[in-house]
C-alpha cells in the first residue's frame, strides 16, 4: 500500500508541474490592442542560416549564451582584428509583419531558420512598469533574446504569446533584439509534416512592446452564463498580475448605465452580475458594447457582444432561435499576393468577400486566425468556427504532442474567449479513425469544454460510404462527443461526377445538429469550356449546382455548410503544371482576387435560404 501511495504522490507532483509549466507559459496578455505599446512592426534585418550556425557551433553543440559567435549576440567587430562572421545590415531587410515566402524569390519554398534582428530605444515611464514583448503569431519555433539574455522560446504558428522583459535585460538606447523563427515541419509538432497548406515561415503577425502597470489586468472573461443563456446573468472572471491593492475591480458598460464593483481575491476577482434590458449580438445585429475593466492601477477598454449558443436536439440555437449557417471555409491568405494575412485591410477584404457571397459564419481553418479577423467578424456578425491544426496524421500516441496541441488550444480560447462572433472551437480536422487518435480528440474536447463551457465544440468527422443504398454516413466515434457532427465531403470531386450527387443519401446515428464543414471542386479561374470538363469554371458550378440540389434533400438535423474554399491558395501538394501549379484551386475566387461563376451560384442559395427563414 505504502508503495503505491508514494508512487502516486510522484506521478501528481510531476502532473502539477508540467500543467503549472504549461499554464505559465500561456499567461497571455489579452487585449493588447487596448494597451499601452511601441510597434515594432516594419524593416527587421536579417540572416538566412539553414545550418543553424548561429545556434550551434561546429561539433553541433548549443552555443553558451556568452559565446561571441551566436548570432544573437553583437555583430559588431571589437576591434580590427576581431573576426566576426555573422553580421546584420539594410542590405538584407524583411517586412515584420509578413511570411518570408512572399517577400523574396529566395524565400518561396524555404524551410529553416532565419534570424531578425530589430534595435529600439526604450524607457519606462514609470520605473516600477512591467515590459512585455508580444508577438501576435510566429511560424513555427520560436526563440527570443534581448541584448544577448533569452527571454523564452515557444512553439505553434498560428497563436499570440509574450514574454516579460527583466529590467536586467533592457538598456535605454539600442536594444539588440533577435528572433531566430525555424518553420521546418516535424512529425511531433502541430501540425504535423502533412499539410494541404503553404508552410509560410516567419514573424507572421503584429510586434509589440506592451507597458503595463506593476499591477495589471493580465486577462479577463465577460459573458452571459451558459447555464442559462436565454437570461441576462453574465458571468466570468478578471486575473491580474502583481499585486492589487485595494482589492476591488471594476465593470462598467456606460451605454448600459451598468457599474459594478467586485473583490479581489488573490489574483483572480469572480464577476457575476445582470444586465439590464439589452440587444444580444447576432448577425442581423452584431451589436456591441464598450466594457470598461478598471482596478486602482490598470484600465483596459473593449467592444463585447452578448449572445448565447447552444445545440437543443437537432438544432442549433443562436439566442432563443434556430439558426442555419451560411458559411464559407477560409485560409488566412490573400491570393492576389500569395501571403500570409495579418493586417486590418486584409481582414476587410477576406471577410468582405464573405459578406457579399450572403454568409452569416466563416470556418478559419484550419488554424487560429489573425485577431483582427475574429473582432472584425465581432463588427461584421459573422459567427466563427475556430480551429487548431491538428489536422490529418498527428501522432496520437504522444502525451507530448498532447500538450501541444492543449497549449494551442489554450492559447486560442484565451485570445478570443471575449468574441461574440466565434461560437465553435474546433479541435482538428479530417484525423484518421482509431482508439488512439479518439482518446486524444476526446481529451482535446474536454479541454476545450473546460477552458470555455460558453461555446460548442467540433472537429470535420470522417465519413463512411455503404454503396448499397448509396448511402453515406456519419458514424465517427468521436462524434459522441462534440455538440454539433460536421464532417467533409467531396463527392463529385473526388469520386463520382457532380451527378452522383443526385443518388446520394446522408445520414448520422447522432441525434445532433449536422454540419457540411467542407465541400468542393478545382477550377482554373478563367479556364472556360462545357461543364463536363474537369478545372474549368463551368464544371466548378455545376458541380456547386448539384451539390446544392443534394443539400436540399439533407436530413432533418443539417444546419448548415462552409464550402472549401472562399479564394484559391497555395500548396506544395497540388502539382499539376497546368491547372494548379502550386495551388489548390477550389476557391469561389480566384488567384487574381476574380469571382468565379460559382461565386454566383453560391450566392444564390445564400440569398434563397435567407429569404425562406425571414
Ligand atoms: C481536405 C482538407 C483541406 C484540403 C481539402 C482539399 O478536406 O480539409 O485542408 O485543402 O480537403 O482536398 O482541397
Amino acid at each position: 500500500m505504502k508503495r503505491k501511495s508514494s508512487s502516486a504522490l510522484v506521478f501528481g507532483l510531476l502532473l502539477f508541474f508540467t500543467i503549472s509549466k504549461v499554464q505559465a507559459q500561456n499567461d497571455l496578455i489579452t487585449n493588447t490592442a487596448a494597451r499601452q505599446s511601441l510597434s515594432l512592426n516594419g524593416k527587421w534585418e536579417y540572416i538566412i542560416d539553414p545550418y543553424e550556425t548561429g545556434f550551434y557551433d561546429y561539433r553541433f553543440k548549443e552555443r553558451a549564451a556568452g559565446d561571441r559567435e551566436a548570432y544573437w549576440n553583437s555583430d559588431v567587430p571589437d576591434n580590427k582584428l576581431d573576426r566576426k562572421e555573422h553580421g546584420y545590415i539594410s542590405k538584407y531587410s524583411i517586412n515584420v509583419p509578413g511570411d518570408w515566402n512572399s517577400q523574396d524569390p529566395k524565400f518561396k519554398y524555404y524551410e529553416g531558420t532565419v534570424w531578425y534582428k530589430k534595435s529600439f530605444d526604450f524607457k519606462k515611464k514609470n520605473p516600477s512598469d512591467k515590459l512585455f514583448l508580444y508577438f501576435g503569431a510566429v511560424n513555427y519555433r520560436t526563440d527570443v533574446y534581448l541584448n544577448g539574455k533569452k527571454l523564452g522560446s515557444h512553439k505553434g504558428g498560428f497563436t499570440p504569446f509574450n514574454f516579460e522583459i527583466p529590467d536586467s535585460a533592457l538598456k535605454d538606447e539600442a536594444n539588440f533584439l533577435i528572433v531566430k523563427v525555424d518553420n521546418k515541419r516535424y512529425a511531433d509538432e502541430i501540425p504535423t509534416l502533412n499539410t494541404d497548406w503553404w508552410n509560410y515561415g516567419g514573424i507572421t503577425r503584429d510586434v509589440l512592446l506592451i507597458s503595463l502597470p506593476k499591477a495589471y489586468i493580465k486577462d479577463y472573461v465577460i459573458q452571459l452564463n451558459p447555464k442559462n443563456p436565454a437570461g441576462n446573468e453574465v458571468l466570468g472572471n478578471v486575473k491580474f498580475d502583481g499585486p492589487v491593492a485595494d482589492k476591488m475591480v471594476s465593470i462598467e458598460i456606460p451605454e448600459l448605465k451598468l457599474k459594478k464593483q467586485f473583490k479581489v481575491i488573490g489574483n483572480e476577482a469572480k464577476i457575476n452580475f445582470t444586465l439590464p434590458k439589452f440587444q444580444r449580438w447576432s448577425p442581423e445585429m452584431p451589436k456591441l458594447y464598450e466594457v470598461i475593466v478598471s482596478c486602482q492601477t490598470d484600465q483596459v477598454k473593449e467592444k463585447i457582444g452578448f449572445r448565447s449558443i447552444k445545440t437543443e436536439g437537432i438544432q442549433l440555437i443562436l439566442n432563443d432561435k434556430p439558426i442555419f449557417l451560411r458559411g464559407i471555409s477560409i485560409h488566412s491568405e490573400i491570393p492576389q499576393e500569395s501571403r500570409r494575412a495579418y493586417s486590418q485591410k486584409d481582414a476587410e477584404q477576406l471577410l468582405g468577400w464573405a459578406k457579399e457571397l450572403g454568409c452569416n459564419m466563416v470556418r478559419l481553418a484550419h488554424y487560429p486566425h489573425d485577431e483582427k479577423m475574429t473582432r472584425l467578424a465581432d463588427s461584421l456578425g459573422l459567427m466563427v468556427w475556430s480551429e487548431i491544426p491538428v489536422y490529418w496524421t498527428i501522432n496520437f500516441s504522444s502525451q507530448k504532442v498532447l500538450q501541444k496541441a492543449k497549449k494551442q488550444l489554450d492559447e486560442m480560447i484565451t485570445r478570443d474567449h471575449n468574441r461574440a462572433s466565434v461560437i465553435i472551437w474546433s479541435v482538428g480536422n479530417e484525423t484518421p479513425v482509431s482508439e488512439t487518435r479518439t482518446n486524444f480528440m476526446k481529451s482535446l474536447l474536454a479541454t476545450a469544454k473546460k477552458d470555455d463551457p460558453t461555446r460548442l465544440v467540433a472537429a470535420a468527422l470522417e465519413v463512411n460510404y455503404h454503396s448499397a443504398e448509396n448511402l453515406r454516413t456519419i458514424d465517427d466515434p468521436l462524434g459522441e462527443f462534440v455538440d454539433i457532427v460536421a464532417f467533409n465531403q467531396y463527392l463529385g470531386w473526388y469520386g463520382g461526377t457532380p451527378e452522383s450527387c443526385r443518388e446520394a443519401n446522408w445520414a448520422t446515428k447522432y441525434k445532433k445538429p449536422l454540419f457540411i464543414s467542407e465541400t468542393g471542386a478545382e477550377a482554373l479561374g478563367g479556364y472556360h469550356g462545357d461543364r463536363t470538363t474537369l478545372w474549368t469554371e463551368e464544371f466548378q458550378e455545376w458541380f456547386y449546382q448539384e451539390q446544392i440540389a443534394m443539400l436540399k434533400r439533407m436530413p432533418a438535423n443539417f444546419v448548415g455548410i462552409s464550402p472549401w474554399i472562399l479564394a484559391d491558395f497555395r500548396s506544395p501538394r497540388r502539382n499539376n503544371p497546368t491547372y494548379q501549379d502550386g495551388w489548390n484551386n477550389k476557391g469561389f475566387i480566384d488567384q487574381n482576387g476574380r469571382k468565379k461563376k460559382s461565386f454566383f451560384i453560391l450566392k444564390e442559395y445564400y440569398k434563397e435560404i435567407q429569404q425562406t427563414q425571414k
